[in-house]
């Protein structure tokens, strides 16, 4: 596959996948596909962005028209499809915006390849040569488990409970309707949650490191005790590069760091490295932690087998977690403008100045 669009490129993940791309396929084209929501940001790719094998193109995924012409402009082979609404707190908010991009973007993006690739199941097995659809999605649509029961297999079924949860599970639905009625080559995985540089500090960690630089509450939902299975962004992104090229048509994948830790931990571990590297005293933002109204229907626990990936593909996350946590505190201290941009909303013009020259 030559040309590569990558859908929501300048998100968190989405960013990592297009900077591992054009830097290790020169010879290929990645297109990075993104409406620029709030969480959409072109600073994130400020390093790679004049490479010759990189292009942006602002649309969005709900645009059936818009796709179209940019498979057809780009002759676009193989799509990896991020671009999403990606925070429970703001789909529980908006779950109508939730269903819109999640769900009817996923189905313009499915719909629009497949009439370009012109995909049916009689061609399927000559379709799944030239073509590949990766859906990545979250392990959040398999709901919540209970401490000490077993991790979510890719044989589990489908629970989720928020309104971000049940528009990607709905989703993953139409990805594997469109392999079974129209042969159109599609993988799917469901990965934990990802940390690491160019996370929006709406999301636990950054936001975290970023409320105890600034001496402001550290907001811990609940008692603190829901467990996330973390693993560094960065190893998201190989997982994504295996799989867009080794990954089985047909197939679902999950993706985890067999990580867990409760959130009430993971803060009180932020307190101590950023007091640390800020030269405060140990335990000095301890005091910052406070408890606040639990999340509705905040999910208990998320941990994930990944054993399918790692024995039939190969893959295992190279950054222990002690590392990558010291990456990113120390990543989020070092780029305060960025952060800064952020928070102020600066990064918003990025796209006017670089792009359109305004
Ligand atoms: P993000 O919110 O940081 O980025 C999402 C990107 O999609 C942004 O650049 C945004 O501008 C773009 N986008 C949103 N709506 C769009 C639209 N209508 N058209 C085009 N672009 C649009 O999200 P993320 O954390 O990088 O997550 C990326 C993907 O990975 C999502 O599909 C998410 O469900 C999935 N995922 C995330 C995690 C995690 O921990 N963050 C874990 C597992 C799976
Ligand atoms: P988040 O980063 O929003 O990811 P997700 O909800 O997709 O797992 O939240 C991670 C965990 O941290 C989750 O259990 C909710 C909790 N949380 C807080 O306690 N305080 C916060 O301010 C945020 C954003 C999250």
């Amino acid at each position: 596959m030559k040309n590569i669009l990558i859908t929501g490129g300048a998100g968190f993940i989405g960013s990592h996948v297009v900077r591992l791309f054009v830097k290790k396929y020169p010879r290929k084209n990645i297109i990075n596909l993104d409406k620029l929501t709030y969480a959409g940001n072109l600073e994130n790719l400020k390093d790679i962005e004049n490479k010759k094998n990189y292009t942006f193109v602002k649309a969005d995924v709900t645009d059936y028209k818009a796709i179209s012409e940019i498979l057809r402009k780009y002759e676009i082979d193989g799509i990896i499809h991020l671009a999403a609404e990606s925070h429970v707190d703001r789909s529980i908010k908006d779950p109508f915006c939730f269903a819109k991009t999640n769900v009817i973007g996923t189905l313009t993006m499915l719909q629009a390849a497949k009439e370009y690739w012109g995909c049916n199941l009689a061609n399927a097995k000559e379709m799944s040569k030239l073509h590949k659809f990766y859906h990545i999605s979250t392990d959040e649509v398999y709901g919540s488990l209970e401490f000490n029961s077993s991790l979510f297999k890719e044989t589990n079924k489908y629970e989720p409970h928020s309104p971000y949860s049940a528009s990607k599970a709905s989703s993953d639905h139409f990805v594997r309707a469109f392999h079974d009625t129209f042969g159109l080559p599609e993988v799917i995985t469901n990965c934990s949650n990802n940390y690491g540089p160019y996370q929006f500090p709406e999301k636990l960690i950054p936001l975290v490191i970023n409320n105890i630089e600034h001496n402001k509450p550290i907001p811990v939902y609940g008692k603190g005790l829901n467990v996330r299975d973390w693993l560094y962004v960065e190893d998201h992104a190989k997982a994504i590069d295996l799989i867009f090229h080794n990954g089985v048509v047909g197939e679902t994948y999950n993706i985890g760091g067999l990580n867990e830790w409760k959130n009430i931990d993971i803060v009180k571990l932020l307190v101590k490295i950023v007091d640390e590297k800020l030269g405060r005293k140990e335990g000095a933002s301890e005091s910052l932690i406070t408890y606040v109204q639990d999340r509705a229907g905040h999910d208990l626990r998320y941990a994930i087998d990944s054993s399918k990936l790692r024995n039939e593909l190969g893959w295992k996350p190279e950054t222990s977690f002690e590392e990558g946590i010291v990456k990113t505190v120390e990543w989020y201290l070092q780029n305060k403008e960025w952060l800064a941009n952020v928070t102020g909303g600066a990064y918003q013009k990025y796209y006017k100045k670089m792009y359109l020259n305004k």
